[in-house]
């Protein structure tokens, strides 16, 4: 069936351009110039995704953004908004925005955006990956839906050539998502180069990516390609962007608009074929606002963004990744290890993990290597027999019918947060008659 589009746009010209690629790409486009007649529009019909001005005549885009929320719970929501507006883009996502796109954009950047975000729908992934339990993406083992829906995007947006930014705590998974996406890409037989940006001084790193001719600087005492030209036709990961200095972000700037640098040292202009994949931890418009990101660099980096939830928001991944560990260690030690035991399941399923994955890892391996029994139980988690970790209950954690209780609260909770409290709307959603959320709503005390 026709994906549905509202396009909402008061710029005639931009209006049709865009109206004729999306209507070209096989999308059903419904265009609309004034913000009255879509929130009417909004009312009377459902989309699968919206493309909204952030600021137009009479009600402004913000307005429609949470209509169309309200409406469409499980929509897309993609704000255009004017360059020099971060603070605005910030607000929209605060609001429920699926993501951003600063004018002018080229049409293919909106094109892959939606095809990625698209391909991600509830009905495509979610209770499929569900079913079928673990699952492999490049190096990456996942069971939870979260991260169905990432390597969905990951594998859509690997055939452009885009521009990508990978968000996500420590230890999530960035490099391996990185590594995934040039993997899954036509580059996939050209070298793919990081670059840990943190971990290099400023004037270092400025020859590290662009190279120098001999004698450029004191030690410069032959010539070195910089990795933007070893990386040339393949991919390169700049990892931890937020912490490049000024002199390289404008470097940087000029190579991805222009695909043209010049070597430290050198008046040569050489050009390369590069597809840029960045990652931080930071919170990058944070870094904008603070004036240690440049803007226009903020938004060429960020086109197509993939943002890694934290290990404790999909606890589904957790017991495969230990189980999935335990091998990886376990063999070269020659140790036979059948699995974790019951306590030691819920031990891990309980800890909030702020160090994520990497800090599962770390915990699996030292259990492995400390342990003289054939399955893993809590004590090997904590040797010294004392420190459970912060945030961990002290007895066992909860039981099956506590655990789906609280699954249920939390998920009722979401569910009216994105209808915006419409009882009426949250009952369609969740597929329950209006008495039987209210019953549910007074057993779980959300009344
Ligand atoms: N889904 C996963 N499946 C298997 N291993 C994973 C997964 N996610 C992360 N890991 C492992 O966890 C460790 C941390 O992952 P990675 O280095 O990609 O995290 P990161 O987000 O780059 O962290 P940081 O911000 O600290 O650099 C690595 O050893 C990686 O192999
Ligand atoms: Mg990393």
């Amino acid at each position: 069936m026709q994906q549905r589009i509202l396009l909402v746009e008061d710029e005639p010209i931009l209006r049709v351009t865009l109206t004729n690629d999306l209507t070209e790409e096989g999308y059903q486009v419904i265009a609309i110039s004034d913000g009255a007649e879509a929130l009417r529009v909004i009312q009377e019909q459902t989309f699968d995704a919206s493309l909204l001005d952030l600021r137009l005549p009479k009600v402004d885009g913000l307005t429609l953004l949470q209509s169309f929320k309200a409406s469409n719970p499980s929509g897309i929501a993609v704000m255009m908004t004017a360059y020099g507006t971060i603070q605005s883009a910030v607000a929209a996502m605060k609001a429920g925005a699926t993501d951003y796109l600063v004018k002018p954009f080229p049409t293919d950047d909106l094109l892959v955006l939606l095809r990625g975000l698209l391909s991600q729908g509830p009905g495509k992934t979610g209770e499929e990956a569900g079913r079928s339990g673990v699952q492999k993406f490049g190096e990456l083992i996942y069971a939870s839906e979260k991260m169905g829906r990432v390597c969905n995007l990951i594998a859509t947006v690997a055939r452009s050539d885009a521009t990508i930014l990978i968000l996500g705590e420590t230890g999530t998974g960035k490099e391996l998502v990185a590594r995934a996406v040039h993997y899954q890409s036509e580059r996939r037989n050209f070298p793919l180069i990081t670059v840990a940006c943190a971990a290099i001084p400023e004037p270092l790193l400025e020859a590290e990516l662009f190279g120098h001719e001999k004698g450029a600087f004191t030690g410069a005492i032959r010539e070195r390609k910089g990795r933007f030209e070893l990386a040339h036709r393949g991919s390169l990961f700049l990892d931890e962007v937020a912490d490049l200095g000024p002199a390289v972000q404008a470097k940087l700037l000029r190579v991805l608009q222009e695909k043209e640098f010049e070597r430290i040292g050198s008046a040569r202009t050489i050009k390369v074929d590069v597809r840029l994949i960045s990652a931080t931890r930071k919170r990058l418009e944070d870094e904008v606002l603070a004036g240690r990101v440049r803007e226009d660099l903020f938004y060429r980096l960020k086109v197509i963004t993939i943002t890694l939830p934290p290990l404790r928001e999909r606890t589904e991944d957790i017991l495969p990744l230990a189980e999935h560990f335990i091998e990886k260690y376990r063999r070269p030690l020659g140790k036979e290890i059948r699995g974790l035991s019951p306590e030691a399941c819920r031990w891990l399923l309980a800890y909030h993990w702020p160090g994520n994955v990497r800090e599962l890892e770390a915990a699996v391996q030292q259990a492995v290597t400390l342990t003289k029994k054939d399955v893993l139980t809590p004590e090997d988690f904590s040797p010294d027999g004392v420190a459970m970790p912060p945030g961990q209950p002290s007895g066992p954690a909860l039981s099956l019918s506590d655990a789906i209780r609280e699954a249920e609260r939390r998920y009722l909770q979401e569910v009216l947060r994105s209808v915006g409290g419409q009882r009426k709307r949250a009952a369609e959603v969740l597929g329950i008659s209006r008495k039987t959320l209210w019953k549910k709503l007074k057993l779980l005390a959300l009344e």
